[in-house]
C-alpha cells in the first residue's frame, strides 16, 4: 500500500455546490472500489467564492443518493497552492477553464476539461444544474469520465 497519495485530482465548477462535489464522489468510489484508496487523493473546489462553506445542493444531494452516492464536504473556493497539489486539474465547463487557465499561471498544462475524458461527440461543456435542473444528466456524464480519468492515472504510473 502508498504511503502517500502517488496521484490527486481536483474536480472543480462555478459554486462547488453541484457538478464537482459530485464528480468527486463518484470519483472516489470508483477508487476505493478499485483498492486504490491510498494511492489517490481526490477532492474539488470552485472558481466562485458564492458558496464556500455550504454543503453540496440539496437537489444533487438527493439525486445522488438515488444512485447510492453520499455528497459529502463543504464548498471552498480554489487556491492558487491547489494547481501545485494536484496533479490534474479538471474543469467542468469552458468558462470553468478559462478562468482556471488564468489562474493557473506555469501550471496550466495541469488544468483539463472534463470532456476530454468523454468519447467524441459528447457535449463540450457539463451542464450547470443550479438553473437548469438536469441533475440525473450531471451524474450520466460524470460517472462515464471518471474511468477514464482513473485510466490516465493508471497510464503514468
Ligand atoms: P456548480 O453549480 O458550479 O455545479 O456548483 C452552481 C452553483 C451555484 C451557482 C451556479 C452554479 N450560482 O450561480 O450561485
Amino acid at each position: 500500500m502508498e504511503e502517500e497519495p502517488v496521484y490527486s485530482v481536483l474536480f472543480v465548477c462555478l459554486g462547488n455546490i453541484c457538478r464537482s462535489p459530485t464528480a468527486e464522489a463518484l470519483m472516489r468510489r470508483l477508487v476505493d472500489d478499485t483498492g486504490l484508496t491510498e494511492a489517490i487523493a481526490v477532492d474539488s473546489a470552485g472558481t466562485g467564492n458564492y458558496h464556500v462553506g455550504e454543503r453540496p445542493d440539496r437537489r444533487m444531494r438527493e439525486a445522488a443518493a438515488e444512485r447510492g452516492v453520499n455528497l459529502r464536504g463543504r464548498a471552498r473556493q480554489i487556491i492558487p497552492s491547489d494547481f501545485e497539489r494536484f496533479d490534474l486539474v479538471v474543469a467542468m465547463d469552458r468558462s470553468n477553464l478559462r478562468d482556471l487557465r488564468r489562474l493557473a499561471g506555469n501550471r496550466r498544462d495541469r488544468v483539463q476539461l472534463l470532456s476530454d475524458f468523454l468519447p467524441d461527440g459528447h457535449p463540450v461543456d457539463v451542464p450547470d444544474p443550479y438553473y437548469q435542473g438536469r441533475f440525473d444528466q450531471v451524474i450520466d456524464i460524470l460517472d462515464q469520465a471518471c474511468p477514464q480519468i482513473l485510466k490516465r492515472f493508471m497510464g503514468e504510473r
